[in-house]
C-alpha cells in the first residue's frame, strides 16, 4: 500500500472540511479521463497551449538565447501532445539539445516514447519516471549545460498562493543560475468559457473527479458508492479560482477496509478536491518575484487565453 497516498485519503476524510487532493485524480485510469477532458471543445486550455507551442516556439528559443547544446526538461510531460511541436521546430532547426521528460506514470511514458521514437527519430531523450518533485531534488539538473525546464499545461494552478511559490522556489533551487523555466498558465477571462471547461454537460469532469472514490475503493479496499455522490464546481471571478467538489447525495458512512477507519458524511455535505487557479498577467508577475525569479517574457495565443511565461532567475 502507497503510505502517503492512505496517510493523506485519511487526512482529508478526517478534518470538518473534508478535502481530497487532485494530485490523485491521475492513476491509469484517471490519466485516460484528463486525456478525454483535453480533447473537449470546451477544456480550451490545450489548444491554446498547442497554439503558443506551434506557432511562437522560434520565438521562445529565441528568447530563451542558450548556447548550443542545451536541456528540455519537462516536469510531468504526461502524453507530450502540446511539447510535440516545440520539439519537431527545433529538430527541424537542427538545434543540438537533449529532451529529458520526466513524468509519474510509466503508461503515460511509454507512449510519449513510442510517438517521438516514430516521428522524430533523431530526437536525443533521456526519461525519468518518478515524481518530478523529488526527481529534481535527487539527480538534479547536475550538467554543465544549460536548461530549459518546461512546467506546462497550468499544473501551477492546482497550488494555492504560498504552495505555488514553495513549488518554484523548489524549482529555483535546482536551477543552475542561467537556467530558464517555462510556465504555462491559464489566464483570467469571460467566467462563462471557464465555467463550460470544468462543469462540462458530457458528464466528463464528473467522471474524472468520481475516480478519485474508485481508485480509494481499489487502493484502501474502500466501499464508496459512487452512485452516492455528485460533482460540483464553481469559477469566482473575482478570486479567479475554479474549485471543485465531490457532494455526498445522502447521510452515509464509508468504511476503508485496508484502515480499518470509517468516516461519516451529512446530507450534502463536500469534499473540496480541485483548485484550478486563473491568473491575472500581472499576478504572475508577483508570484515569479516572491519566488525569486523574473518574467523575460509572456506568450500568449491569439485569443490571450493562456500564457507560456519564460521565467529567469
Ligand atoms: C491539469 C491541473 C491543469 O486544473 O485545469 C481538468 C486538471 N481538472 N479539468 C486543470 C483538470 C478538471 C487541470 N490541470
Amino acid at each position: 500500500m502507497d503510505q502517503q497516498f492512505a496517510k493523506d485519503i485519511v487526512e482529508g476524510l478526517s478534518t470538518a472540511k473534508k478535502r481530497l487532493s487532485s494530485k490523485y485524480f491521475y492513476d491509469a485510469a484517471g490519466s485516460k479521463i484528463f486525456q478525454e477532458i483535453m480533447n473537449m471543445p470546451e477544456y480550451y486550455l490545450t489548444d491554446s497551449e498547442f497554439e503558443i507551442l506551434s506557432l511562437q516556439g522560434k520565438q521562445i528559443i529565441e528568447a530563451v538565447q542558450f548556447k548550443e547544446p542545451f536541456n528540455i526538461i519537462e516536469l510531468g510531460a504526461g502524453d507530450g501532445f502540446k511539447t510535440f511541436k516545440l520539439l519537431e521546430y527545433l529538430v527541424h532547426a537542427k538545434i543540438d539539445f537533449h529532451y529529458v521528460p520526466i513524468d509519474i506514470s510509466q503508461g503515460a511514458m511509454d507512449s510519449l516514447l513510442e510517438k517521438l521514437h516514430q516521428k522524430l527519430p533523431n530526437l536525443s531523450i533521456h526519461p525519468r519516471v518518478g515524481d518530478y518533485f523529488e526527481i529534481l531534488n535527487t539527480e538534479n539538473i547536475n550538467t554543465d549545460i544549460p536548461s530549459l525546464l518546461l512546467f506546462l499545461g497550468s499544473n501551477i494552478g492546482n497550488y494555492g498562493n504560498l504552495d505555488a511559490i514553495g513549488l518554484l522556489q523548489h524549482f529555483g533551487a535546482g536551477m543552475k543560475k542561467n537556467d530558464k523555466l517555462l510556465m504555462g498558465v491559464d489566464l483570467m477571462k469571460n467566467p462563462r468559457t471557464i465555467q463550460y471547461a470544468y462543469d462540462d454537460r458530457h458528464g466528463i469532469t464528473k467522471r474524472f473527479n468520481i475516480n478519485l472514490l474508485l481508485r480509494i475503493n481499489r487502493e484502501l479496499e474502500g466501499d464508496f458508492k459512487v452512485d452516492d455522490f455528485d460533482f460540483y464546481c464553481h469559477y469566482n471571478p473575482i478570486t479567479g479560482e475554479v474549485r471543485s467538489y465531490l457532494i455526498s447525495l445522502r447521510k452515509q458512512t464509508v468504511h476503508l477496509k485496508k484502515i480499518g477507519k470509517s468516516f461519516n458524511f451529512d446530507y450534502n455535505e463536500l469534499i473540496w478536491t480541485e483548485l484550478s487557479k486563473k491568473y491575472a498577467l500581472e499576478e504572475i508577475e508577483n508570484l515569479a518575484e516572491n519566488s525569486g525569479f523574473k518574467v523575460e517574457k509572456h506568450f500568449l495565443d491569439c485569443k490571450h487565453h493562456f500564457t507560456d511565461t519564460l521565467l529567469i532567475k
